[in-house]
Order: structure tokens, then C-alpha cells, then sequence
């Protein structure tokens, strides 16, 4: 899946309603999200949601929304029926709902169900059930319309209880792989971060159960999955004549904040998650050079992000020869799908920097103390560049540079009339579609950086880098 396929999804009717009691937040105006948590931050986008377009968006929602969606949602409302018991196990949180039960426990994957046979120290269990999709972006249509849900039963009838066809000594951990899986920024802040912050504590001694499976996702990420479990991952949906038993089961996944892990709430830190991925992949810079460093002649390594078809940087061979003028090694490169490439790429760099978009994400990679600087195109993109990079940087220590280009930098100046309202009010412009938004200021834009200004910036880099 591609930046492209997600941003071609869009709102069903129904949808546009739900969305109404919350604030909608486009992380890389790629995928649209509610959460009130992130309310403080909207920018002007926040009136989107009460305009996303329907149109052709509408029959490729109706194509992507799986027998899982609509379905089951009509299900899932008349069947819950939540005890107070199954409701202990489960913590709510804004972004993610994750039951962690200890017990007899039971995968029907055929029924989509876990079956709580026995729970230590709960005699009546009543007739709850709990239903949950285990991906971390509740409130999110489009994307948990990709997620199964799956529900969890506390049976009262023995009989009901089906008899498992394996047993596993280690505790399983169910979650999936859909929603917006397949966005590098997605890929982390909804699965990888969540994983890292749920399954860290197992020490690699944990059974990950994939719903949702998607092949090329497992694919790109193998080398972190295999440094989080021991255990060879399963699909669960194909499981279907099978009855996966467990004594402790964790159905979904933590959630603090985009890329953040709170260590308040955490034995473990973005610090830890980090020096996590360069184990994992075997990264050999721990730290960014500090210029007293280049006494041995060695410049800092100056990484630009390259896009090629949106977003790109029009003058990107001058915007490197400058650079190299001020003393610095250049690297350009694109993300690309082989995440050990990016990830060994990006370590060996000292500052990076990018326009807004997915290919950012890779700043985990980063050494520590790195400088990161995000160009930010023009359409009010301000609020969501801090919250899916600037507060994540900040969070992990690294000094944050965050580069808005004028009118003049972008390449809609050659294509609508001075002073358009494309141009002079990008948040009146978003009243409109959000489709016209998008194909606007996130599919039609580039950016040309005024050097004389840009220069300044590599400047101030180059002065944190001896911080
Ligand atoms: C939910 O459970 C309560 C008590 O356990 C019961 O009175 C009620 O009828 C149940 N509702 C549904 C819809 O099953
Ligand atoms: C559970 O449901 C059955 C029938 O559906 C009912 O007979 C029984 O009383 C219920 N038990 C509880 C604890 O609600
Ligand atoms: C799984 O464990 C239960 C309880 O220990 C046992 O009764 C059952 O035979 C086991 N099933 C398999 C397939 O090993
Ligand atoms: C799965 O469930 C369906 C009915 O819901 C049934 O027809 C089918 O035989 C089941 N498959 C297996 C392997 O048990
Ligand atoms: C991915 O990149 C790594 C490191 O550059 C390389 O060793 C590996 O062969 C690549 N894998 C694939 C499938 O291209
Ligand atoms: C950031 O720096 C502070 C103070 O030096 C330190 O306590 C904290 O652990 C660091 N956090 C990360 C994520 O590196």
C-alpha cells in the first residue's frame, strides 16, 4: 500500500456523522483521525471534518470496508453487553483499547472470538462480552473499518466452550496489521511504537497473534518483530479450524501519543525504544558528532529526504551545494521499502532533514543528539508538523528545527494568481473539500527553498550540533 491509496480513502455518509462529536487531525494530511486528546492542537484543518466530500471517495470506501466493517458493527452494538468484570481487564485509553487477562483462555479464530473460560478469582462472570479491534487508533473510522474486531466472551455455559487444538506455555498478544499499515509514519506511531511500549516486558518471550495479516508489512518489519518475540508469528484469520490456547493473552496494544511514550505511564522510554531499533538493526552511531569532534577532519553528514513525485525539493542540488559550501557531507535519498537500508542510511547522518511527509519517520533512526529540520509546505500544515515530528523530536531530546517556506518557495505560486486564496488564506481555502485540499497542497505541491534563507537554518544546525 502507498501514501496514494490511503489518501484516495475518504468518509462514508455514516462516517461524517460519527465524526461530528470529535476534532478530526490529519497526521501528514494522509490519514484523518479523531482523537480529543489532540484537540489543543487543532489548526485550521479542524473544520474539515465536517466537510470531508463524499463523492468517488465513497465507492472506493464502500470496495475498502472489508466483512469486517459494516457488518459486524451492527453486531458488536446489540451484542455488548460489558460486564464490570471483563471491564477490568481492559484499560480504555483515548487511542487504544487493550484487554490483558489472565486465565483459561480460548481463540476461536473462526467466530472471532477469545473465550475467557476460567478467570482466577472471578467466581460470576455474567453475560458481558467486550468487542475490540486491536489497533491503535480508536475514533478513526477509516482506518479501524480495516481492523477486525474480534470479541471477548466469559461464557457461562461450559458446554459453549470449545476445546483447544494447541496449547502455548508463553503469554499471546493479538493485533493487526490493517488500518493504515503500509504508511511509514503509520507503520510506527499505530503498530511498532505500540508493540515496543506492550510486548517490551516478555523479554522476546511472548506469541504474536496478526489479524489482518498483510505479508509485505510483516516483510518490511521482520527484523523488529523478530527482536521483540522468539516465536515464529502467526496469522490468526487463517486459523480457522484451530483453537489457540493461552494462559495469559493481551488483545490490542498501548498508545500514549504519536511516536511519544510516556515514561510516566511506562517502565520503558523513547530512549529505550531507540536504542531498542539500533540493536535491532545493528546501528553503529550511538551519538551525532559533536563539531569538536572535527578536529579529525570529520563533517557532519547532512541527510536530505528526497520525494520524488509530491512534496519534492525543486532545487535539491543547489540546496546540497550550499550545504557542502557550510561544511557539510551530504547524503540524498529517498525512504525506500527495506527498512534496514533507511535505518542504516539515517544513522550514519548527523542532521536530517525533509518535507513533511511519511519518510520523515525514519528520524528514529537517528543517532542521539541529531539535529532534525522539517520543511513545512504552505497550507496550514503547522499544527500537524509538530504533533507527528516536532513533539516526538523534542520528546526524544533532539534539537528541532521547523522551516516554513513563503508563497514565494512554493511551486503553487506558478500555478494560481498573486494573492489567491490559495496562496494568502490556505485556512479559509480548507472550508472547501477536503479532496481539493488535498490535491491542492499535499499532491500538487513542491518546493523551491530560498537559499539566502535556508542558509540560516543549516547555520543553526550546524551551531546545535556543537550544544
Ligand atoms: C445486560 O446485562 C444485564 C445484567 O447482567 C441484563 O439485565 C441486560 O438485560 C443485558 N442486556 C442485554 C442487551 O443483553
Ligand atoms: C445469562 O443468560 C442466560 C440466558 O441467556 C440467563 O438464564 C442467565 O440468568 C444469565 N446470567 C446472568 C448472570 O445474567
Ligand atoms: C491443552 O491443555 C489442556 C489442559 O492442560 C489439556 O487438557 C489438553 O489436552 C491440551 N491440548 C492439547 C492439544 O495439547
Ligand atoms: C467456520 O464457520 C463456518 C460457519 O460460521 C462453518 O461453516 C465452517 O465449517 C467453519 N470452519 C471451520 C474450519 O471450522
Ligand atoms: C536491505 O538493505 C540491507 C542493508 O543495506 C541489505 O543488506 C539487504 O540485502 C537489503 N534487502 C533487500 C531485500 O534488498
Ligand atoms: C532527555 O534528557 C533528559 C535530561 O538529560 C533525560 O532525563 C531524559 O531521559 C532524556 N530523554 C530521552 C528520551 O532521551
Amino acid at each position: 500500500m502507498t501514501d496514494e491509496t490511503i489518501l484516495a480513502r475518504s468518509f462514508s455518509r455514516s462516517d461524517q456523522r460519527k465524526l461530528q462529536y470529535g476534532a478530526v487531525f490529519v497526521c501528514l494530511l494522509i490519514a484523518l483521525s479523531i482523537s480529543t486528546a489532540l484537540k489543543p492542537y487543532m489548526g485550521p484543518l479542524a473544520s474539515l471534518n465536517l466537510r470531508l466530500s463524499t463523492g468517488d471517495g465513497l465507492k472506493m470506501l464502500v470496495v475498502k470496508e472489508s466483512s469486517y466493517g459494516q457488518k459486524h458493527e451492527a453486531a458488536a452494538t446489540a451484542k455488548e453487553n460489558v460486564t464490570k468484570e471483563v471491564e477490568q481487564l481492559c484499560a480504555i485509553d483515548p487511542r487504544s483499547d487493550y484487554c490483558a487477562i489472565n486465565g483459561d483462555l480460548r481463540i476461536h479464530a473462526n467466530s472471532s472470538t477469545v473465550f475467557a473460560a476460567t478467570i482466577p478469582g472471578m467466581a460470576t462472570f455474567g453475560n458481558g462480552s467486550r468487542a475490540i479491534r486491536p489497533y491503535a487508533r480508536k475514533g478513526d473510522m477509516t482506518a479501524m473499518s480495516n481492523v477486525r474486531e474480534w470479541t471477548i466472551i466469559p461464557p457461562t455455559d461450559p458446554r459453549s466452550i470449545p476445546q483447544c487444538t494447541r496449547n502455548h506455555s508463553v503469554p499471546g498478544m493479538l493485533f493487526s496489521t490493517g488500518g493504515y499499515s503500509g504508511n511509514n509514519f503509520h507503520d510506527f506511531s499505530d503498530i511498532i511504537v505500540p508493540l515496543f511500549l506492550t510486548s517490551r516486558q516478555f523479554s522476546g518471550q511472548v506469541q504474536f497473534l496478526v489479524t489482518n495479516y498483510n505479508s509485505w508489512w510483516v516483510r518490511k518489519f521482520h527484523v523488529i518483530l523478530e527482536s521483540l518475540s522468539r516465536y515464529r508469528l502467526i496469522d490468526i484469520d487463517k486459523e480457522e479450524a484451530q483453537v489457540h490456547c493461552f494462559t495469559e493473552l493481551i488483545v490490542g496494544l498501548k498508545h500514549h501519543k504519536e511516536l511519544i511514550i510516556d515514561p510516566l505511564r511506562s517502565p520503558y522510554s523513547m530512549k529505550d525504544f531507540r536504542e531498542f531499533l539500533r540493536n535491532a538493526y545493528s546501528l553503529k552511531r550511538s551519538t551525532a558528532i559533536k563539531i569538536s569532534d572535527r578536529k579529525r577532519n570529520k563533517r557532519p553528514r547532512l541527510l536530505i529526504v528526497s520525494r520524488k513525485r509530491t512534496r519534492a525539493f525543486l532545487n535539491g542540488a543547489e540546496i546540497a551545494q550550499l550545504a557542502e559550501t557550510l561544511g557539510y557531507e551530504v547524503i540524498m535519498a529517498e525512504a525506500v521499502s527495506n527498512t534496514s537500508r533507511n535505518a542504516e542510511i539515517v544513522n550514519s547522518c548527523d542532521v536530517m532533514m525533509g518535507v513533511h511527509g511519511a519518510g520523515l519517520t525514519n528520524f528514529l533512526f537517528l543517532p542521539q543528539k541529531p539535529v532534525l529540520i522539517q520543511v513545512v509546505p504552505l497550507g496550514g500544515m503547522e499544527g500537524h508538523s509538530k504533533i507527528c515530528f516536532g513533539d516526538p523530536a523534542r520528546s526524544m531530546n533532539m534539537s528541532y528545527l521547523e522551516y516554513r517556506i513563503t508563497e514565494r518557495e512554493s511551486s503553487l505560486m506558478r500555478e494560481y494568481p498573486p494573492g489567491h486564496i490559495v496562496l494568502k488564506d490556505p485556512a479559509a481555502f480548507h472550508r472547501s473539500r477536503w479532496s481539493v485540499f488535498k490535491s491542492v497542497y499535499l499532491e500538487k505541491q513542491n518546493v523551491e527553498l530560498d537559499l539566502n534563507r535556508f542558509r540560516g537554518t543549516l547555520l543553526k544546525a550546524l551551531e546545535l550540533l556543537q550544544a
